[in-house]
C-alpha cells in the first residue's frame, strides 16, 4: 500500500501498522465481538468465556427486570428521542429519573446525559471559564481531561494543574501557588478506573474548604460498588460533607448507558444551558432510562448485591496478592495485575483468553509508561467456583510466563 496515492491528511493512517502486526501474530486483544452475554459468561468465536473484565458490577445488565422495563417504555416512547434535551428530546422520563438520582445521591438536582463520557465533557466544559484553574488527579479518567480541554478550546485560558495521584500534599502545594482570589475546581475520580484505589476525599474536601475551591467527583466505579449502601466515596469514608458536584455513568453498576451530574439546582441549571454535549447531542433513549430506573430500585431493595460484590472483590484481591501478583493499591472491584511490560501483558492476556477467561490488557497511554497491566473486575454474580478457577488459571499461566 503506497500512502502517496492518498491525500497527505491520511498518511498517518497508512503508517499505523501496530494493530495489524498484533492481529497477524494472534495477540490482538481489542474489539473482540461478543455474540451473546449471559450472567458472568460471554460467547466469543463459538466459545464460552468467564467474564472477568466487565463493569457490570451488580450483574444488572442481564437482569430480566431491566430488560422488561426497557421493553415496556419502547411501546410508549419509541426507540429514540430524535433530538437533544434542549430542544425536542426531553421526556417526562428524563425528569423523573433526574429526581430519583438527586434523591439517591442527596443533592437538590441532577442532569442526565447520553453517556458518562459526555457527562464529564459537558459538565466540566460548562463550568470552567476564562481564567479558571482546574486541579485534576494525574490518574483521572480521560473524559475528565477531555472536558477540561474542551473548556480550554472553546473559552481559552483555563489553567490545568495535575497533582500526583491521590496525593494531598501535592494538591496542597499546587493550591498554594494559585492566586487566592482565583476560581478553582478540584476534580477527582472516586474510584480510579485502572488502579481500583479510592480517592482520599476527606483530605481533598478539607483542602477545598481551606483554599475556597469547588470539588467535582466522578463516581463511575464507586456508586453501587463502595459504601455500605453503594452510595460511593463519601459513604465509604463515612463523611457528612459532600463534594459540590457528583457525576456517575449508567454503563457500570446501573447496567445501561448514559450518565448524570448532580449538585445544587443553580449549578444544574447552569450546566443545562452551557453543556455542549447535552445541547448538541441527542438525549438518552427511553429504554436506557427505564433500565436505569429499575437498576436504582434494585440497588436500594437488594443491598446484598453490593455486599456480595464487595466480598467477591476482597476474595480476588487477597487471592491475587497471596499467589504473588502486584495489585497496586486496589481496594475495590477493579483489580489491576501490574505486569509493567507490554509484550508480557499481551501474552498473559492471550494465555487467559485461550483458557476461556476474559480480562482487559491495558497499556500506555491509558496507564503511565511501564505500568502495563491486566485490568480485572468482578461482579456480584460471580460464584466462588468461578473466582477460584480464575485465580488458579492466573497462577498457572502467570508462573509459565514468569509474571509472578
Ligand atoms: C471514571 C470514568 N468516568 C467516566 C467514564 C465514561 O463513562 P461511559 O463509558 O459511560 O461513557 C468512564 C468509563 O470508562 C470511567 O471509567
Amino acid at each position: 500500500m503506497n500512502k502517496h496515492n492518498y491525500p497527505p491528511i491520511f498518511h498517518k493512517c497508512y503508517e499505523f501498522t501496530e494493530a495489524e502486526t498484533a492481529r497477524s501474530s494472534g495477540i490482538y486483544p481489542y474489539f473482540k465481538p461478543i455474540t451473546r452475554s449471559q450472567g458472568s459468561k460471554v460467547y466469543i468465536g463459538g466459545r464460552e468465556l468467564l467474564m472477568m473484565g466487565s463493569n457490570n458490577y451488580l450483574g444488572l445488565a442481564n437482569d430480566p427486570r431491566l430488560k422488561e422495563a426497557a421493553e415496556q417504555v419502547v411501546e410508549r416512547y419509541g426507540t429514540s428521542c430524535s433530538g437533544s434535551r434542549f430542544m425536542n428530546g426531553t421526556l417526562d422520563l428524563h425528569e423523573e429519573l433526574e429526581g430519583q438520582l438527586a434523591e439517591f445521591v442527596g443533592r437538590e438536582s441532577a442532569v442526565c446525559f447520553s453517556t458518562g463520557y459526555q457527562t464529564n465533557l459537558g459538565a466540566l466544559s460548562a463550568l470552567l471559564g476564562r481564567g479558571d484553574h482546574v486541579i485534576s488527579d494525574k490518574f483521572n479518567h480521560a473524559s475528565i481531561l477531555d472536558g477540561i480541554f474542551l473548556a480550554d478550546g472553546t473559552k481559552k485560558k483555563v489553567t490545568l494543574h495535575r497533582y500526583k495521584h491521590n496525593n494531598a500534599a501535592d494538591l496542597e502545594r499546587i493550591l498554594q501557588h494559585i492566586p487566592e482570589d482565583a476560581a478553582k475546581l478540584i476534580v477527582t475520580d472516586g474510584v480510579f478506573s485502572m488502579e481500583g484505589d479510592i480517592a482520599e476525599l476527606p483530605k481533598i474536601m478539607e483542602l477545598a474548604r481551606r483554599y475556597r475551591a469547588g470539588v467535582y467527583i466522578d463516581e463511575a466505579h464507586a456508586i453501587g460498588v463502595i459504601g455500605n449502601t453503594g452510595k460511593g466515596t463519601a459513604e465509604h469514608h463515612g463523611m457528612d460533607q459532600q463534594p459540590d458536584l457528583v457525576m456517575c455513568t449508567f454503563s457500570k453498576s446501573f447496567g445501561s448507558i448514559g450518565g448524570f451530574v448532580a449538585g445544587s439546582s443553580i449549578l444544574m441549571d447552569y450546566i443545562k444551558h452551557f453543556a455542549r454535549s447535552l445541547i448538541f447531542s441527542a438525549s438518552m433513549p427511553p429504554a436506557n432510562i427505564a433500565a436505569v430506573m429499575k437498576a436504582l430500585e434494585i440497588m436500594k431493595q437488594e443491598p446484598e448485591r453490593i455486599t456480595s460484590l464487595q466480598e467477591n472483590a476482597r476474595k480476588l484481591r487477597e487471592g491475587f496478592t497471596s499467589i504473588g501478583f502486584n495489585i497496586g493499591h486496589s481496594e475495590t472491584a477493579i483489580i489491576p495485575l501490574v505486569i509493567s511490560d507490554n509484550q508480557k501483558t499481551f501474552m498473559f492476556w492471550k494465555a487467559l483468553f485461550d483458557r476461556d477467561i476474559y480480562v482487559n490488557p491495558v497499556i500506555h497511554p491509558a496507564v503511565p509508561p511501564n505500568r502495563s497491566l491486566i485490568r480485572c473486575s468482578c461482579m456480584s454474580i460471580h460464584t466462588d467456583e468461578e473466582l477460584d478457577r480464575f485465580l488458579q488459571v492466573s497462577l498457572e499461566e502467570g508462573k509459565k510466563l514468569g509474571v509472578i
